[in-house]
């Protein structure tokens, strides 16, 4: 049996795998990204007024409305054209300003941190679709992406590999110089949803860094995503962390920041194992700490149960979960659902997409999981805004808490 050339070999593999790629983005003509347009009542719900009050402040000239469009309805009779108002989330948060109805009831901002040591959980699906949530609600958001395989990235219409640089992402902010990050933010098609993107030379971080230690300059090495967003969370009201699948530096700068941890864990006894394993980490990490007189920054843990079947071993695997982590446990989970699995298929989140790809329930039932779970953690985070004037400098989650 001859040896394979492994260089020759998986080079090869790449390079057809990228021309793959450019030939599937000149095919996929669609452009841009952009949210599907919303109609005058969802625009008016949004809003927080009525459908009329819409139209009353259009009509008074109290605000720019946007030009109508022709959209084909399916009516009865077959398809017909109308004209109608098509409103996108800038249109939205113009309205909210012009009414007062903007959410202003942040104190600072709140680092929500996704984070599992195990892939295929559901922390990427959690974290846009919890990012877009907050944007929809008219917070402003930073999505940060630090996992270098950056499937969260590409929810935004970019594709990592070809796309986005070793300069975009947060590596030099993580290594040499923590003002960096303004030059990575990027602004997205969501309307007051920033994205901080993520590629595979991302995982240098984890090589570069491996081992602690500390640099007189830059701090110690598990503090520096603390220090890099500490320069610009001024301008934000919810950061958002995706994290890799691993318990590398990456990941334990995103929970050395966090002030809300959350685990999304799927309803598996193998799953189950490896959460416990990954409590006894951050312990042992929250104690090399305290020797080292550092504190975490943590308020609240949770744990979200996702990819739940609904079948007799997931129900069952879902109240061990529920017996070890109690309290802890959101109430809702983001059950498996056929709308997820196909809008990803295409790059898009639940809210993104205009037409139902299955039944229409099946649809809704996707889009009211989903809202479920986003408004549960986000009613989470208002208790911290009431609780804290300053994130950072309040007293951190004790034992028992
Ligand atoms: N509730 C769900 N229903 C159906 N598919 C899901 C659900 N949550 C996640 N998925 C799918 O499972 C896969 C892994 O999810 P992902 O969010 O990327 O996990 P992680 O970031 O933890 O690795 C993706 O293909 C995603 O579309
Ligand atoms: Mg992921």
């Amino acid at each position: 049996m001859s040896r394979l050339d492994v260089e020759t070999f998986f080079d090869a593999l790449a390079e057809s795998g990228t021309q793959t790629q450019e030939q599937i983005r000149q095919l996929d003509n669609r452009g841009e990204k952009a949210l599907p347009p919303f109609g005058v009542e969802r625009m008016a719900k949004l809003v927080g007024c009525t459908a009329n009050h819409i139209r009353n402040m259009e009509k008074a000239g109290r605000v720019q409305a946007p030009e109508s469009k022709e959209i084909v309805q399916q009516g009865r009779g077959g398809p017909k054209t109308v004209k109608r108002r098509a409103y996108d989330l800038r249109d939205v948060n113009h309205y909210r300003d012009a009414l007062g109805t903007r959410p202003n009831d942040a104190t600072g901002a709140v680092r929500v941190v996704f984070s599992n040591q195990k892939g295929g959980v559901g922390k990427s699906t959690t974290s846009v679709h919890f990012a877009q949530y907050c944007a929809l609600t008219g917070y402003r958001v930073l999505l940060v992406d630090l996992d270098p395989q950056a499937s969260t990235t590409s929810v935004f219409g970019y594709i990592p590999d070809l796309d986005i640089e070793d300069e975009h992402t947060l590596r030099r902010a993580l290594m040499e110089d923590p003002d960096h990050i303004s030059e990575v933010i990027r602004p997205t098609y969501w309307d007051g949803l920033d994205l901080v993107p993520s590629q595979l030379l991302l995982q240098n971080v984890d090589f570069g860094l491996a081992g602690g230690g500390r640099d007189d300059v830059l701090g110690p090495n598990w503090a520096r995503l603390d220090s890099a967003l500490a320069r610009i969370e001024r301008l934000y009201d919810v950061i958002v962390i995706d994290t890799p699948p691993s318990m590398g530096i990456l990941n334990f700068n995103a929970v050395f920041a966090a002030h809300y941890l959350i685990v999304p864990m799927a309803p598996s006894m193998f799953d189950i194992s490896s959460s416990i394993n990954y409590c006894r980490v951050l312990a042992q990490l929250a104690d090399s700490l305290r020797q080292m007189e550092a504190q975490m920054n943590l308020r609240r843990f949770n744990v979200l149960v996702t990819r739940n079947d609904g079948g007799p071993e997931h129900l069952r695997a879902a109240q061990v979960i529920r017996a070890i982590y109690r309290e802890h446990v959101l109430v809702h989970q983001l059950m498996q659902t056929a709308e997820v699995q196909k809008s990803a298929n295409d790059r898009k989140t639940v809210f993104e997409i205009d037409k139902p790809r299955g039944s229409k329930e099946t649809y809704r039932r996707a889009l009211d999981l989903i809202t479920g779970v986003c408004e549960e953690i986000l009613t989470n985070i208002r208790t911290l805004w009431l609780e804290d004037l300053s994130l950072t400098e309040q007293e951190p989650l004790r034992k028992g808490a």
